[in-house]
């Protein structure tokens, strides 16, 4: 027996929803360390080229295929071209899915974890020592990655509108004052300045590195939740009647803005105290926690701030990860939205158990990166890319042009012309070059 369909309960419980999957680790996290490595505001640029030329259509081709066919990422490419195979971007999807939320649950652990030493008083002696300690200890990341991982299960357990929208209500506006806050504080050590010139002054050179290429573009895909039907299951919940452009574009400035502001919380306090940018994915946490402790009280209150925005960043988003596949199987075996949660939700935490031990606990490595960073860069860089190309192509080569028009809600735009030439030539041109680019240099 088929149950009806869930549907978000309002157009803004929609859109804080899709941007609380837009923002995430990715916005702070990921962000600070790839734009620390990737020499600043070279990285930052091409970041934002690839957010206006192939963030904005990409979200709109997989909210116009979601809100169209109103089902899962897999199914939604059969009802379209049925026996064809484009439903391989749904697959691809799916798996991304279980790939990207394996690690995520154990950044989202590491979070939790410093959230909780924060709120009990703060990390002693050196940071960096603890943060390696606490990491390539084999128990107690696995054990916080478990708590994590039972939170986002927690949620998507509850339903769409019960569970996913109604966290995403409380979060959001809590998400954005909490790091309002911080960055006003953080802006007045001293760092300010320097900062700036980081983040924004242009650094001719770093633009002939390829690799700043591919990481930005990547990362462009990962803080939007595009490329793995994230966005389209999420749209798959809308009334047909919904209107998509403006949603799109209030969810990709604020999801820029907020990975600004991000940079503006870290880059001035990490200058403040002459530490290194390009540290990797330790960043936050290794070079953070020095700033926190140095300023002694009002410090730990910071780091309780800083790390529960962190932790519920990653949660919101956490759950849109987990809902790409739990919505496919659903409806795949025919099977209840909690039994498939709890379901999925284990074997992801399970696969990413091998990505926690692989920061000191055991040696995993996979061409010459930890298991945690192949798959962060692996997921990010390619498998989005590759995925957000097939669907990019799919609209723009199978759809007529009015259907474009007419599902992208852009018919009566006057930019409508330049959407579809965009998703039929600039975008998949723009990401092939960039994938090429990446694999000739990976
Ligand atoms: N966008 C989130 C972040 O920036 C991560 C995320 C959630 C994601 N859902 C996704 C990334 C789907 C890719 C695809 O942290």
């Amino acid at each position: 027996m088929q149950q009806k369909r869930e549907q978000w309960g309002s157009r803004w419980g929609f859109i804080l929803a899709a941007m609380g999957s837009a923002v995430g680790l990715g916005n702070i996290w990921r962000f600070s360390y790839a734009m620390g490595e990737g020499g600043g505001s070279a990285f930052l640029i091409i970041y934002l080229v690839s957010v206006l030329v192939i963030g904005f259509p990409v979200m709109l081709i997989e909210f116009s295929i979601g809100r169209r066919t109103q089902t899962d990422a897999v199914d939604a490419f059969k009802k379209l071209a049925p026996k064809s195979g484009w439903l391989v971007a749904g697959g691809l999807g799916v798996l991304a899915a279980f790939l990207i939320l394996s690690f995520y649950g154990v950044i989202g652990g590491w979070s939790l974890r410093y959230m909780f030493e924060y709120m009990t008083g703060g990390i002693t002696g050196d940071p960096q020592d603890f943060f390696v300690g606490f990491i390539s200890d084999p128990a107690s990341p696995v054990f916080w990655q478990f708590v994590f991982m039972a939170l986002t299960v927690g949620i998507v357990f509850l339903g769409v509108q019960k569970g996913i929208e109604l966290s995403s209500k409380v979060m959001m506006p809590v998400l954005s004052i909490l790091l309002i806050g911080l960055a006003a504080y953080s802006l007045t050590l001293g760092g300010a300045e320097e900062a700036f010139a980081f983040m924004f002054q242009p650094d001719w050179d770093a633009f002939t590195d390829p690799s700043v290429y591919i990481s930005a573009m990547g990362q462009a895909f990962f803080t939007l939740s595009l490329g793995m039907g994230a966005m389209l299951t999420y749209a798959s919940y809308l009334d047909p009647e919904e209107r998509l452009t403006s949603s799109a574009a209030i969810i990709i400035v604020l999801d820029t803005l907020f990975a600004l502001v991000s940079g503006l919380v870290i880059f001035p306090a990490l200058f403040a105290f002459g530490l290194d940018p390009s540290e990797g994915a330790g960043l936050v946490f290794m070079v953070l926690p020095n700033i926190f402790e140095a300023l002694g009280g009002i410090g730990t209150l910071a780091g309780v701030v800083f790390f529960v925005l962190l932790s519920m960043a990653a949660l919101s988003s956490a759950i849109s990860l987990l809902e790409v596949a739990v919505a496919y199987f659903m409806r795949r075996l025919n099977a209840s939205r909690k039994a498939m949660t709890l379901v999925v939700g284990l074997v992801i935490f399970l696969l990413g158990v091998p990505s926690s031990l692989s920061q000191g606990a055991m040696d995993i490595t996979i061409l010459g990166d930890s298991f945690l960073d192949f798959m962060d860069a692996f997921t990010g860089n390619l498998v989005l890319p590759l995925g957000g190309l097939i669907m990019v192509l799919f609209v723009g080569w199978t759809w007529t042009k009015k259907e474009i028009l007419d599902h992208g809600d852009v018919a009566d735009q006057s930019w409508g012309p330049l959407y579809v030439l965009t998703a039929k030539f600039v975008a998949p041109v723009a990401i092939l070059l960039v994938l090429i680019i990446g694999m000739i240099n990976w």
